[in-house]
């Protein structure tokens, strides 16, 4: 998590820090900073909390025309100022921020208090920064930047980092295994974790490597390896249409929410072309004997929804795994395996070491994810991207349809290539669209308000119906804190029966034809213990007793292996606004981040 931002140029470098900061805020947002430079003065400000709060305290540096800045979630100490980025070094020679976490922070701290380094953070950049200065005091280290990569040699873990020493007017960077971009303009240099903040400064970018360093000053921009090897690059295109901006909505999440159909239309044009199959086509299907599925949160959910669809398309078997527990276990991955790995941003820390583990084990590796220029979409043998444009909410809602709808697509084209037959995609996808076109928001938001005030609720549902549900109580527990949990309505009678009483909200999610008499019975059983019910369903309740229910969401009905897609979107929308109704800000619950580059 975190971001890092870095500028040098002709503007008030404190406004371009903060307005890139602001962009960045969804990496982490529990305290902010930024470091600028005018001759060898260097101006810190921070601030505890969000980026306004940063903007409100900055003062500009006269002559300053470089910094670097920080937006912070907290891994190592507690969100403060004292522990908030920029960090410097003791003799104050040094200043930092960083992305990333150093796992062996703790034995090179004491490595330098024995060298009679004070600290005042609790932070592990601090001992980075520390390091730094450490080896620049060395007489055989000639260069700013070969200091950095003496302290980068002995970091274990990851990092993104913007480094300003006092006596220079160059910004150092260094990247391992978390996002780092750079770009240039007409003698303005910008340094981000992510290419959203070259919108309006440059069309193309730089995409640091793992094991990359590099400055620039004077005009120049150099990028080298860990030997000082200058390294050629490349700039890539800034697709500006990428990111479109919050428009006329109140929050991210709700426009991202009206997006689900643009991101399914996305899809259907982008999978439509033979082009875009044509490295995936290239595996050879018929080696396949297990397929497994990996991801966190609502890429986890997205999962086991579409090892429901291989397993009913394909009739092979597929194992879901939370990436945090994959990269732990020893569950079968051999060269007869594909893994196919979810991911929103690309850059989730377990996914990527699960996707490492896999390839490590000789298995195929497919990365399913959004951000196209993100480290998984390259290091993975495959990759296909879900199409769903820029997702800035934590709270991720168009990413997750899309992600089962590109599932959808993979096992229809994988079906296709053991010639098994065709699955009628384009008119079940536009089926699709039509069931998650928004409708009746003004019943979403009476059920919002109804359960606005709720300390708990409860779902519960069988068979593809459970994942919509575990997905739902994600939503509604990150946006609006209610402890939502799910259980298999099975389950009921074998303990938590014991917690429904009087006016408790069950919510019943029940759109599998076969399952619904089952579901509803289990439903009725909650409903004779005083609970009040809310069904979400898509099938027909001519022949039930609808008065049973408090609520119904009635969602049209789709091709029933992509049903969960369209039943999860008055989900989202009631979570939206009950977050809303709580004074809460939905794109941005405390203690999240939508990017999570740690363990
Ligand atoms: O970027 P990823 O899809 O790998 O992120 C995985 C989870 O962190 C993410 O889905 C998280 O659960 C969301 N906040 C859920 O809305």
């Amino acid at each position: 998590m975190c971001g890092i931002v870095g500028y040098s140029g002709i503007k008030s470098v404190e406004n371009v820090l903060v307005n890139k900061l602001k962009l960045l805020e969804y990496r982490g947002y529990d305290s902010s900073g930024i470091a600028v430079k005018s001759g060898e003065n260097i101006k810190v400000t921070k601030a505890k909390g969000e980026i306004a709060n940063l903007e409100r305290v900055v003062e500009p540096l006269e002559g300053a025309t470089l910094g670097i800045g920080h937006t912070r979630w907290a891994t190592h100490g507690v969100p403060c100022e004292i522990n908030a980025h920029p960090h410097l070094s003791m003799n104050k020679e040094w200043t930092i921020v960083h992305n990333g976490v150093i796992e062996n922070y703790s034995a090179l701290k004491t490595e330098l208090k024995e060298r009679d380094y004070e600290f005042v953070s609790e932070t592990d950049t601090e001992v980075v920064v520390n390091l730094i200065e450490c080896y620049s005091g060395k007489p055989e280290v000639k260069y700013d930047l070969a200091a950095i990569i003496k302290a980068c040699e002995r970091l274990d873990g990851s990092y993104a980092l913007a480094v300003l020493n006092r006596k220079s007017d160059k910004i150092y960077f260094a990247k391992n295994k978390c996002p780092l971009y750079c770009g240039v303009n007409d003698g303005e240099f910008m340094l981000s974790s992510d290419p959203i903040c070259f919108v309006g400064f440059s069309n193309e970018y730089y995409v640091l490597e793992n094991g990359e360093f590099g400055y620039y000053g004077n005009g120049k921009l150099f990028f080298c390896d860990e030997s000082m090897r200058q390294t050629e690059k490349e700039p890539v295109k800034l697709d500006c249409s990428a990111y479109n901006f919050k428009n006329d909505f109140s929050h991210f999440m709700i426009k991202e929410i009206y997006e689900v159909k643009d991101a399914i239309s996305n899809i259907m044009e982008y999978y439509s072309e033979k082009s875009s199959w044509r490295h995936f086509d290239e595996i050879d299907f018929k080696s396949i004997k297990n397929i497994k599925i990996v991801g966190c949160g609502t890429a986890y959910h997205a999962g086991l929804v579409g090892a429901n669809i291989i397993e009913r398309q394909l009739g092979a078997e597929c194992g879901v795994y939370v990436a945090s527990e994959y990269r732990y276990a020893s569950t079968k991955t051999d060269k007869n395996t594909l893994a196919i790995f979810i991911s929103q941003s690309g850059e989730t820390a377990d996914t990527l070491a699960a996707e490492d583990i896999a390839c490590r084990k000789g298995a195929k590796t497919l990365a399913v994810v959004n951000v196209e220029y993100s480290t998984l979409a390259k290091t993975a043998d495959y990759f296909l991207p879900i199409k769903a444009g820029v997702e800035i909410a934590v709270a991720s809602t168009k990413a997750y349809v899309a992600q089962i709808v590109v599932l959808y697509l993979i096992a229809a084209r994988i079906k296709s290539n053991l010639g098994c037959g065709e699955t009628p995609v384009k008119g079940e996808l536009e089926r699709l669209k039509n069931a998650v076109t928004i409708r009746n928001i003004e019943h979403y938001k009476r059920i919002a308000d109804e359960l606005k005030s709720r300390r708990s609720l409860f779902m519960i549902a069988r068979g593809a119906d459970y994942c919509t549900a575990l997905e739902a109580c994600l939503k509604i527990k990150e946006t609006s804190y209610i402890n939502a949990n799910a259980y298999y309505a099975g389950e009921l009678k074998h303990g938590f029966l014991a917690i429904v009483e009087e006016n408790f909200y069950v919510c019943v999610f029940a759109s599998d034809e076969k399952l619904l008499s089952k579901t509803l019975a289990n439903a009725e059983e909650a409903k004779a213990r005083g609970a009040k019910l809310i069904l979400t369903t898509c099938c027909d309740l001519e022949n039930y007793n609808k008065s049973n229910f408090d609520i119904i969401i009635k969602t049209p009905k789709t091709d029933e292996l992509l049903q969960p897609a369209a039943d999860i979107v008055p989900w989202q929308i009631i979570a939206y606004y009950i977050s809303v109704a709580k004074g809460l800000n939905p794109d941005k619950p405390r203690n999240l981040a939508k990017s999570v580059t740690v363990e």
